[in-house]
């Protein structure tokens, strides 16, 4: 058992008070009261280091001290200049440049440089990248084949998840993450497959021939002709759709460290190749909790029918009875700046496709929501996920296709973390500690 007065730790307090090694105010003092030891922890950026409390043992044989964070609710498990988000103030910046600024004047290719190297492109820079994404959009032809053994009504997330895993499997040297120009071509590569990727499952769903890339089209161009070509010559994508799928990507490129870029950090820390670790994120924006939440959205506006009826419902969600979906978010406590956003975009839809019945369901929540003292008071406003799947129906997508557009919007947002974990000599294998609760030392009948 160390004793209180001494010890050779440089982070141990003295009984006097005195601390041998660091004696600041960017510190924090621990109190140890099973040993009455005191310990002096460094903070750094507004955090203490978990590994320097496991200096805080009963003795010799003890382990020390971990933290327990189940779902890392107050953990920060990287330093990254990617994404700034200020959950408080509604404030999102990629790079440093506010999203709305982004989603104005800026194009999701350019915001995918702009994620991946850092800064924004020189006009000659930017030409070159869409150039070289535009010609990385064919996939192998064995794609097809793998892709039409899928059931007819498999779900398109399952579909991208596979062969976005597949791409492993075409390009082998993609293993040889230590290398930059290697590394560099599956970036691309990344991003101008995902939509191809995402259409072929699309086409696979309605029985429809898969349609190859058009490499006159712009990025969301091509996708949109890749889902909705059939017999003419030549898809031309009205531009007004053409711009809002565009802004939705850019929304979507980034959000620091949510539950898929964790998945594609943790799974990339094996040092796996990146369609692997992609693969991963894929996965985890699947589940419902992340990139499925619009789809309630609209089940909910269809449920309530009516502008009329939402009072009604506004009462039953106070009285704990409903949740108002695509209200609400674990960081966000304020308007999300990505919903203000996208409620533009969703003007710039509806003039083209017609005004959903269910925009003024929509209108109606958010009014009454923001002038009710129960969603003030618990300062919950709209999310991204409010308007965004008015969006995709009014383009003719069904539901299961929503995340897929997700996904395709995070591609830059997942390769620009993997390649900034990649090269942070912080970081090691992602290896969760744990607090066994199960049995020990049993033995096994007859042994
Ligand atoms: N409707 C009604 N009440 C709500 C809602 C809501 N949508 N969201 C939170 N609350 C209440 C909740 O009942 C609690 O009240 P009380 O303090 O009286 O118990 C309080 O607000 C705090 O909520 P919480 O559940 O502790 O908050 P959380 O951070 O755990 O949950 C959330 C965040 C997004 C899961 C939740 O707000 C929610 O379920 N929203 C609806 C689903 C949704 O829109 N999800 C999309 C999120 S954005 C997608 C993305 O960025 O990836």
């Amino acid at each position: 058992m160390p004793n209180s007065t001494s010890s050779n730790h440089p982070n141990v307090n003295n009984k006097n008070g005195k601390v041998q090694g660091l004696s600041h105010r960017d510190s924090l003092t621990v109190r140890d009261n099973r040993t009455g030891q005191e310990y002096e922890l460094p903070i750094v950026d507004g955090t203490v280091k978990a590994t320097d409390l496991r200096q805080i043992k009963t003795g010799d044989s003890d382990f020390g001290i971990m933290t327990y964070d189940p779902a890392f609710m107050n953990t920060a498990s990287c330093r990254s200049a990617v994404t700034y988000l200020d959950g408080e103030n509604g404030v999102l910046e990629y790079r440093g440049y506010p999203i709305e600024q982004l989603a104005e004047h800026s194009s999701f290719l350019e915001v995918s440089f702009l994620l991946i190297h850092g800064r924004l492109p020189s006009q000659s820079e930017l030409a070159a990248w869409i150039h070289d994404i535009t010609h990385h959009t064919f996939v192998h032809e064995n794609t097809k084949d793998f892709m039409k053994g899928f059931r007819y009504d498999a779900h398109p997330m399952g579909m991208l998840a596979s062969s976005v895993a597949a791409l492993s499997t075409f390009y082998p040297e993609a293993a040889r993450i230590d290398d930059p120009d290697v590394r560099m071509a599956q970036v691309v590569r990344m991003i101008a497959k995902m939509p191809t990727l995402a259409a072929f499952a699309y086409r696979h769903n309605q029985g429809q021939p898969y349609v190859y890339p058009d490499n006159e089209l712009s990025y969301a161009g091509n996708f949109l002709g890749m889902m909705f070509k059939m017999s003419e010559l030549k898809y031309q994508p009205d531009p007004r759709i053409e711009r809002a799928l565009d802004v939705l990507f850019i929304l979507h490129a980034d959000h620091e460290q949510n539950c898929s870029t964790s998945a594609v950090r943790a799974v990339g820390s094996s040092q796996v190749d990146p369609y692997s670790a992609t693969a991963a994120g894929v996965a985890a924006l699947y589940g419902p909790l992340h990139g499925g939440a619009n789809e309630a959205v609209l089940r909910m506006l269809r449920r309530i029918e009516r502008a009329e009826n939402v009072p009604a419902f506004i009462e039953g969600v106070k009285s704990g009875k409903e949740r108002l979906m695509g209200f609400g978010h674990r960081v966000y406590k304020n308007y999300d700046p990505r919903a203000r956003i996208i409620k533009g975009a969703c003007d710039d839809v509806f003039a083209v496709t017609g005004v959903s019945p269910l925009l003024r369901i929509a209108q109606e929540l958010e009014k009454t929501a923001l002038e009710d003292e129960y969603f003030v008071s618990r300062k919950l406003y709209p999310n991204v996920d409010f308007y965004s799947g008015l969006i995709y129906e009014a383009l003719g997508l069904p539901a299961a296709m929503f995340p897929v557009l997700f996904a395709i919007g995070r591609a830059p947002g997942w390769m620009a973390q993997w390649l900034e974990m990649i090269q942070d000599g912080e970081q090691k294998i992602a290896r969760p500690r744990q607090i066994y609760t199960g049995a020990r030392g049993l033995q096994y009948p007859g042994a």
